[in-house]
C-alpha cells in the first residue's frame, strides 16, 4: 500500500510513449476530490507522442528522453522525479522496459496498465494472441511493476467479452474504455480508499 499523505496528494509521473489516452483520463481522475494523486509529471520516449500534448492543455511539465543509452538517461529521469518531488510513477502505454536498478529506487510505487488479462499475453499484441486462440474474453490489468516484464503483482483486472467478429482493432478499442476507468478504480485500492 502506498501512503497518502493526508490532503496532499501524492505527487506522481506518468510514462508514455503514444496516444495518452490512459495519461488523459489518469489526468482527469487526479482532478478529482478522492484522487490521492496528483500529475506534476509526463514522460515520454518518443518526441511524438500524441499524449505530449496534454502536457500544455492541463499545464503539466513535460520531458522527452531517448532512450538509446538506457543507463544514463534512467539517471537523468531520477534526477527529474527527484526535483519534482514525485513519489509514484504510472506507466501509461509506455513502450521502453525500466531496469532493475530503476524500478528498485521506485519499488512498490511503479504501477502499469497491460491489454490483457495477466499472466496471460505478456507483451506486445496481445489482443491479436487473444484472437488466435479463440479466447472467450481478454480484459486489462492494472498491476506493480518488477523488473520482469508484466510480471508484477496485479491490482486489479476487467474482463472483456469478445464478440463473434471480433478484430485485434475492435477489441482493442472496446478493452481501452475499461483501461480508462480501472486506472482510477487500481489507484485508489493502492491507496485502500
Ligand atoms: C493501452 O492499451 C495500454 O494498455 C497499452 O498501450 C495502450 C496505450 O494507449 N500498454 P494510450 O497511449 O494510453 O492511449
Amino acid at each position: 500500500m502506498v501512503k497518502s499523505t493526508g490532503y496532499k496528494k501524492v505527487k506522481t509521473a506518468v510514462f508514455i510513449s503514444g496516444t495518452g489516452s490512459n495519461l488523459k483520463s489518469l489526468i482527469e481522475f487526479s482532478k478529482t476530490k478522492k484522487s490521492p494523486i496528483s500529475i506534476n509529471l509526463i514522460v515520454s520516449s518518443n518526441s511524438k507522442a500524441k499524449g505530449l500534448h496534454l502536457g500544455k492543455i492541463n499545464n503539466i511539465k513535460k520531458k522527452v528522453f531517448n532512450f538509446k543509452k538506457k543507463n544514463k538517461i534512467e539517471n537523468q529521469i531520477l534526477s527529474l522525479l527527484k526535483n519534482h518531488e514525485i513519489k509514484m510513477i504510472c506507466l501509461a502505454g509506455f513502450m521502453k522496459i525500466l531496469s532493475r536498478n530503476f524500478i528498485n529506487k521506485f519499488r512498490g510505487k511503479i504501477l502499469n496498465i497491460h491489454p490483457s488479462l495477466l499472466p496471460k499475453y505478456k507483451g506486445l499484441n496481445t489482443h491479436q494472441r487473444a484472437l488466435n486462440n479463440n479466447e472467450k474474453y481478454s480484459g486489462c490489468s492494472v498491476h506493480f511493476v518488477n523488473s520482469k516484464l508484466d510480471s508484477g503483482k496485479v491490482i486489479l483486472q476487467k474482463k472483456v467479452k469478445i464478440s463473434k467478429n471480433e478484430t485485434k482493432d475492435s477489441l482493442a478499442k472496446k478493452v481501452l474504455v475499461q483501461e480508462h476507468k480501472l486506472y482510477a478504480k487500481a489507484i485508489l485500492k493502492v491507496f485502500n480508499l
